[in-house]
């Protein structure tokens, strides 16, 4: 070294010679088809490069390499360290856990005070956690190798503010492969490695002027992964773009070949580890990171529900650790989980909660609180963070006591008052009325932690049959309809104008003839087709019989409506002997009560269509109160909107052409619904014969 090249700074950083790097297993998508292939000569002196860059403006430290330790040369992984203590790392894949001892070794043999992380949790080192220019902040990674459940130990052990961020992108499974702090503050990242919460925290802690935007040319070259020495910035890459951005904060920009690196999925900044990280002297230690107890109980393993919860927290930004575990092992024999789940802040956590408590997680009973109540703070509106319900029982604790949520829903809210609790409709809150937020003293049924059948078919299961032979579901839901009326139960049909349009008006009016219709549901459409084909015997123009077109057909669509606006309601029309035929006269002259409900492209409308459609709701509402079964018949909007309204356990039949549609009703939570892929009008004809058959 020469005299003019001596480090003017105290800077130190921590290296390891390459000659037992090369890919030797995969732990990251850029080892995939790489084992072997790094080339050592080119490696190294890929490696020397950087080493002089470096030693050209601070000291370098070696630390020997190991044989069968081929990732030890990604020293940023060694440990995290502040002045002289290090936070040693736990690597999340055993195969670089061996390297942990040898970095213990020699962070103690050189004077460092050496902290272990708490057990079984993982975390990366400086590879997942980075200083901010000012060295007052700390920007850690959680969602791939380090755990979300280090930060608060490393906020703690450092005294500093813990900045937790998310990433999502499993090219970028190391906070340094895509996110660079710069001496003065300003911070260089990747926002596609990250969460939307996390990108949006750090646009709220990085001024605008101090942000630089590394883009799809630039992060998977591992532009972003780039180690500050002195006034320059190594990399493997840089755009015009980027090298502009850091040279306009007064840096150099030097590229360097980490070609053979890069096979292993590193470049750069992981071939390094800051020795000397320099701190503000004036730090307060905080995360936001918050934790809770969470209980889980029931068929766990057959049913996916484990799983499914598991995915929830980790998908919805949090982490899990399970504390225990006792497994059933028969099929109808319980299991039951313990573990903690931890969020990035209190929103998140009560969030996660929510919509875990929702497949059934509860607090374990010794932690169990009352329900957090906030008055709503206008009439309609409700609280912030107010608990949003589902179709399944649900309970929720106010002084002490276990309320059940009566009048149970989906995207409802729970309101609690007089010492009884009540799901309700956001519009339905009186201003001050206390709602339930969070996710303290709820506990609801789990959908799928105990399988039922009730002597019937098991309809929990939420099968679309399509593949399968329409006439064993028809079979099912005919056997089941049997079943309900001859108990007196009730069946509650919601039907859409096709089924009458594909000839099935004939097989309805039986259905309400022989009592299997309890109330029907629909909108302007399905009447006025049932309409027009009584008066003319088309429907929207097409002759129901022979499939003829009616010239002018849609005339006749209009003038039934007309017809019946005449007489003044359909209830009189019929009276009057204009409607003669088909399904809504059945009703009328059996007092069977229905609604329709109207929408933008209704015609007329009959007089009985409801435009007002929050008045529509609270009819259907009111309609299907006490339904065993709800069978919806070829309208994916009406469907959807009476499986909102309806609580579990009432068996959800859904047949419908589209294939689209069953499911959609069970994306929306209607869990219990069945879903039969075929024409309504078919369907209703083979329905109509079984049930025929059935009654004798
Ligand atoms: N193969 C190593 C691993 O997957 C590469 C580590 C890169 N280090 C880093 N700080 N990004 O662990």
């Amino acid at each position: 070294m020469t005299a003019s090249k001596m480090p003017l700074s105290l800077e130190r950083f921590f290296m390891c010679l390459p000659d037992h790097f090369n890919v030797e297993y995969v732990i990251n998508p850029w080892m995939e088809g790489n084992i072997g292939k790094a080339d050592p000569a080119k490696a190294m002196d890929q490696w020397a490069m950087l080493h002089q860059l470096i030693s050209d403006r601070a000291q370098v430290e070696l630390i020997k390499s190991a044989p069968g330790l081929p990732d030890m040369v990604f020293t940023a992984n060694a440990g995290l360290i502040l002045g002289q203590d290090v936070i040693l790392s736990h690597f999340a894949h055993p195969e670089r856990q061996a390297e942990e001892p040898l970095f213990r070794k020699w962070f103690e043999d050189h004077g460092y005070k050496v902290i272990n992380v708490p057990d079984g949790i993982f975390f990366e080192g400086a590879g997942d956690a980075l200083f901010d220019g000012s060295g007052s902040r700390l920007w850690a990674a959680y969602g791939n190798r380090t755990s979300l459940f280090s930060h608060p130990f490393l906020a703690d052990t450092f005294n500093i503010e813990v900045v937790s961020l998310r990433l999502v992108d499993p090219r970028f499974y190391h906070l340094d492969t895509c996110f660079l702090p710069l001496p003065d503050g300003a911070v260089a990242w990747y926002p596609g490695a990250f969460d939307t919460r996390s990108n949006r925290i750090i646009e709220s802690l990085v001024p605008e002027n101090m942000r630089i935007n590394v883009g799809e040319d630039d992060a998977p070259r591992f532009s972003a992964n780039a180690v500050v020495a002195g006034d320059v910035v190594i990399m493997n890459c840089a755009s015009e773009k980027l090298s502009r951005a850091i040279r306009n904060h007064g840096l150099k920009v030097e590229v360097v070949d980490f070609s053979e690196f890069i096979k292993a999925g590193g470049s750069a900044k992981c071939l390094t580890l800051r020795l000397d990280q320099p701190a503000a002297e004036y730090r307060t230690g905080a995360s936001q990171v918050v934790s809770r107890v969470a209980q889980i109980e029931g068929q766990l393993i057959d049913s996916a529900l484990l799983s499914m919860i598991c995915d929830t927290v980790a998908d919805s930004g949090g982490a899990f650790h399970v504390r225990d575990m006792r497994l059933g092992n028969k099929r109808y024999e319980h299991s039951s989980v313990m573990m903690d789940v931890a969020a990035p802040g209190e929103a998140e956590l009560d969030a996660i909660m929510q919509s875990i408590i929702k497949l059934g997680a509860r607090l374990p009973s010794g932690e169990v609180v009352d329900a957090r109540l906030a008055p709503a703070p206008r009439d309609g509106v409700a609280p912030e963070n107010f608990y949003s319900t589902t179709i399944y029982p649900t309970q929720v604790r106010a002084a002490a006591k276990w309320l059940e949520v009566v009048d149970q829903r989906m995207d409802g809210i729970i309101l609690v008052k007089d010492g009884a609790a009540k799901c309700l409709l956001i519009r339905d809150l009186a201003k001050g009325d206390l709602v339930v937020t969070g996710g303290d003293g709820i506990r609801a049924v789990a959908p799928m932690a105990h399988r039922w059948t009730d002597g019937g078919f098991e309809f929990m299961t939420s099968a679309v049959s399509s593949e399968r032979r329409v006439e064993g579901a028809v079979e099912k839901v005919a056997w089941e309809m049997n079943r309900i009326k001859r108990r007196g139960g009730r069946i509650v049909v919601v039907a859409g104008p096709v089924v009458i349009h594909t000839g099935g008006a004939e097989g309805m009016a039986w259905l309400a003839a022989t009592g299997y219709i309890s109330a029907l549901l629909g909108g302007n459409a399905i009447a006025a087709h049932d309409v027009e084909q009584a008066i003319f015997g088309t429907s929207l123009g097409v002759d129901i019989k022979t499939g003829q077109v009616t010239q002018g057909g849609h005339r006749n669509h209009l003038a039934a409506i007309n017809r019946v606006r005449l007489a003044g309601s359909i209830r009189e029309a019929v009276g009057s002997g204009i409607i003669t035929s088909g399904l809504f006269r059945e009703l009328v002259l059996r007092d069977i009560p229905f609604s329709l409900a109207g929408s933008i492209r209704d015609d007329g409308p009959l007089p009985e269509t409801q435009m007002d459609l929050i008045k529509a709701q609270s009819d259907y509402s009111r309609l299907i109160k006490g339904a065993d079964m709800i069978l919806a018949l070829s309208t994916m909007l009406h469907s959807i909107g009476v499986g909102n309204m309806t609580p579990s356990g009432v068996k959800f039949v859904c047949v419908d052409i589209n294939p689209a549609v069953a499911p959609k009703l069970l994306d929306r939570g209607s869990l219990e619904s069945i879903g039969v892929v075929t024409d309504a009008g078919l369907f209703m004809a083979l329905l109509v014969a079984k049930l025929k058959e059935m009654e004798g």
